[in-house]
């Protein structure tokens, strides 16, 4: 059978790091089509970094908008009823989803099941992990729940590094289906490295470089949590009172929603923003004296750029990066987060990123179409 890759994605993170994979497809003329699940709409969200990163519009595009919270359940069934018919229909050899999202969820069971019934459906398939095996050991995250089924259930788990490998063994999964890539993002900042300068963010925002904080917030722990929200923005304002800068917030829509429905007022110090594009939003990340973040990706861009990074939560899937002393975890509390904060701004800014060499892209391309 002719290989065909399906490459499933649906939120902004999952755009961003499997673009790498699209484009090495599409260079070297290897099958492939994509399906967008709808999961992220908002034109700030989604659309931008398909303007931004030079990508076609995906050839399924699914509206499947969460409730979240609530019926995350209904979310991922709709998903894989939908992303089921298109797979079904396409026949791909290969499915690929990155990150450990409800869509990453969606797709990997899906596959999952279609490939046990390869004699009636007439193809057989295969289901690879990018950015497997991560772990925060934390199961009250519906995250780190994707990201064990997925991985539990994945022909290929295209982990980032050595330490995610090591997840994975300690779990039972196969040395087999392992594959030490690196983490796309590395490739998504090098195609995009020039283009940081020109946007020219800070000229823009009125900011110097290295004399502000980046902050970003959404993980459903986080923000749909009252006490642990007021709790957040109170220890960041803190901690920008104490070391004279302001934080910028390009606001997630999630933060903004619960923001406005707990009646929260934002405290001083903390300048609020949309969510920026890609380029606008490296721009800031690259120049902040350090970056105060509930995201996966910023924790592993601002090491990769050299910013010091507190995570505002209280596990990391991304441990590599505190082992080398880029990132802090400070959890949610006030006092936690000034204190760690500024323990953080007097610290090195001296490490090796551990997430590779920017080929991971074309590595896992290079694999599935082997592995066949
Ligand atoms: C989702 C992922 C999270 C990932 C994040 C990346 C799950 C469980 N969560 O979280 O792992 O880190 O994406 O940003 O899959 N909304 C909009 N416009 C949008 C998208 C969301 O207004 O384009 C609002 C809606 O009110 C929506 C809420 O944000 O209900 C939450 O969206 P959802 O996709 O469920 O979760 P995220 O917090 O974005
Ligand atoms: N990002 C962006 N604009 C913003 C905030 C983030 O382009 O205003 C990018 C950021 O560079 C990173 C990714 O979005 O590549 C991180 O996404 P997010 O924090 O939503 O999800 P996570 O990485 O936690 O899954």
């Amino acid at each position: 059978m002719e290989e065909k890759i399906a490459i499933v994605f649906g939120t902004r993170p999952e755009i961003i790091k499997l673009t790498p994979v699209i484009k090495h497809c599409r260079n070297e003329g290897i099958p492939f089509f994509t399906v967008h699940s709808g999961q992220h709409y908002s034109y700030e969200m989604d659309r931008i970094f398909f303007e931004q990163l030079g990508l076609k519009r995906p050839d399924y595009q699914l509206s499947v908008k969460s409730k979240a919270p609530y019926m995350q359940g209904q979310h991922t069934g709709k998903m894989m009823e939908a992303i089921e018919k298109i797979l079904l229909k396409e026949k791909p050899t290969n499915v690929l989803a990155e990150g450990d999202t409800n869509t990453v969820l969606a797709t990997a069971l899906v596959t999952a099941k279609i490939a046990t019934v390869k004699q009636l459906v007439d193809f057989s398939t295969k289901f690879g992990h990018v950015e497997a095996c991560l772990r925060s050991y934390d199961k009250t995250m519906p995250e780190e729940m994707n990201r064990i089924i997925a991985d539990h259930i994945s022909d290929y788990l295209f982990a980032p590094t050595k330490d995610a490998k090591q997840n994975a063994l300690k779990e039972g999964l196969s040395e087999e289906k392992i594959f030490v890539t690196g983490n796309t993002i590395v490739d998504a900042l090098k195609m995009v490295e020039g283009k940081i300068e020109d946007v020219n963010s800070l000229k823009k925002m009125e900011l110097e470089e290295k004399n502000y904080a980046l902050l970003t917030l959404h993980r459903q722990e986080n923000v749909d949590v009252k006490e642990k929200l007021q709790s957040i923005i109170k220890g960041v304002s803190g901690f920008c009172k104490k070391a004279g800068i302001e934080a910028i917030w390009p606001m997630h829509p999630r933060a903004k929603k619960m923001l406005e429905q707990y009646n929260i007022t934002v405290p001083e110090k903390i300048r609020v923003v949309k969510p920026l594009g890609f380029f606008e939003f490296l721009s800031l990340e690259k120049n902040a004296a350090i970056a105060l973040t509930d995201s996966g990706g910023v924790q592993e861009e601002s090491c990769i750029f050299g910013t010091k990074c507190v995570t505002l939560r209280e596990n990391t899937e991304r441990p590599e990066t505190v082992a080398i002393g880029a990132n802090v975890v400070a959890g949610w509390q006030e006092n936690g987060i000034v204190e760690k904060a500024t323990e953080m701004l007097e610290g090195k800014t001296e490490w090796k990123q551990p997430f590779g060499d920017g080929k991971a892209g074309e590595k896992i391309v290079k694999i599935l179409i082997k592995g066949k």
